[in-house]
């Protein structure tokens, strides 16, 4: 009797170490995804944008026959992509082209960032 229910509150012990540890884990792995930006004034195109541009978009969207005659590589032609289809392309939402093409789509980050200085006003 005595044996059985040490064995018992071991296995109960054992479980919610295991159970708590899983919990624990989940939550860091849901923080680490879920890396919500602040929109502010620093987020300008000289500062965060042009780097996302150019890792990702330039190969295609430069030179002298950009795709689809959109230039990512200047702040001038790059604030002219109107702010609906630059949302739609990067969100890789229904009846729009998804951009990049390839390489996967942009981080959540990144896209909170696009985000942000669509809302800001396309700042430079
Ligand atoms: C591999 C080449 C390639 C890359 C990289 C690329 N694009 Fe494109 N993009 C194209 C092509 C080609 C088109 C023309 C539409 C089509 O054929 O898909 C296009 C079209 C677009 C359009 C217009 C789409 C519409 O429906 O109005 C936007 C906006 C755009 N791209 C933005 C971006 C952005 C932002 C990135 C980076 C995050 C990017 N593209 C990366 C090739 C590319």
């Amino acid at each position: 009797m005595k044996k059985s229910f040490k064995i018992t509150s071991l296995l109960a012990f054992v479980l919610l170490v295991v159970g708590s540890s899983c919990n624990l884990s989940k939550k860091v792995v849901e923080s680490e995804t879920e890396t919500k930006i602040t929109c502010n004034d620093q987020i300008t195109y000289s500062s965060t944008i042009k780097g996302i541009f150019d890792a990702r978009c330039t190969g295609c969207h430069s030179g002298p026959k950009p795709a689809n005659a959109i230039d990512l590589t200047s702040y001038e032609t790059a604030s002219k992509v109107v702010a609906h289809r630059l949302k739609c392309v990067i969100t890789w939402s229904d009846n729009c082209n998804r951009m990049p093409p390839s390489g996967g789509q942009l981080s959540s980050e990144e896209i909170q960032q696009i985000n942000c200085w669509m809302e800001n006003g396309f700042k430079n």
